[in-house]
């Protein structure tokens, strides 16, 4: 059984309003990032980790009949939020799925294609994108020191899924020696255990800056244009 966590409970501050709510084709941002794994036949549950404060609203947006099991209340940092809905899961669960809420352009095909690699390389798998800007290290007066090889530098996105056993084992590493990651490959890594990518050439960004917002709605409308 997969179950899927989607974290929800950031603070926005780069965007300065509450991004997961503000509307892309006439829907809220979190609404399209949960329709796609409600669309997604591997996916069994849905575990939504919101603000305290959003987790009215967030019910209020979940269409009937749902795959989210529960919706439950984040923390500070993203760590504390993914441990949030770790600690909600199915007991049968066996794989699980991180996905930013930020990311509504994720798509069943993808939700998919990372399970299977998951499934068939030893129990981890994100989606990443491949870099390709030349790239460079600065001094912290920006001055370019040197160059950094841009061969397998990927940037990582979500989903990202896990044996739950593993990604389990390894958010009670992070607990012990009290680290908070950005994402779950990091703590996975921590562990020593292999994860492997799958390479994603499509539009996958988190909504970060008002500038995003657009730009998403573009990306629906053309994908929308071409089925
Ligand atoms: N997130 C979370 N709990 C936190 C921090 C982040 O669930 N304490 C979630 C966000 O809601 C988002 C995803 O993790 O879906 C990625 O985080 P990010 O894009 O950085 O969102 P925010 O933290 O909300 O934005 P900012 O960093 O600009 O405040
Ligand atoms: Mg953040």
């Amino acid at each position: 059984m997969l179950s899927a966590i989607i974290v929800a409970a950031g603070s926005s501050e780069r965007m300065g309003f509450d991004k997961l709510f503000a509307l892309v084709s006439g829907k809220p941002v979190i609404a399209h990032t949960i329709a796609a794994f409600e669309r997604t036949s591997c996916v069994d549950e849905i575990i939504l980790v919101g603000r305290a404060d959003s987790l009215e609203e967030m019910r209020k947006i979940i269409d009937q009949p749902t795959k989210v099991k529960q919706i439950v209340a984040g923390g500070a940092e993203r760590t504390d939020s993914v441990r949030a809905g770790l600690d909600h899961l199915n007991p049968k669960s066996d794989f699980v799925a991180v996905h930013d809420a930020a990311r509504p352009l994720v798509t069943p095909e993808k939700i998919t294609r990372v399970f299977e690699i998951c499934r068939t390389s030893g129990g981890a798998a994100t989606l990443a994108e491949p870099i390709n800007d030349t790239l460079k290290r600065a001094d912290v007066d920006l001055a370019v020191k040197e160059s950094v090889d841009r061969n397998g530098i990927y940037g990582m996105q979500t989903p990202q899924v896990f044996a739950r056993d593993l990604l389990e084992e390894a958010y009670r590493l992070l607990a012990k020696k009290n680290i908070s990651v950005t994402d779950e490959v990091s703590a996975v890594e921590l562990l020593g255990r292999k994860v492997v990518l799958a390479p994603n050439h499509d539009f996958n960004f988190k909504i970060t800056y008002p500038r995003d917002l657009p730009m998403a709605e573009f990306v629906l409308r053309q994908r929308a244009r071409n089925k």
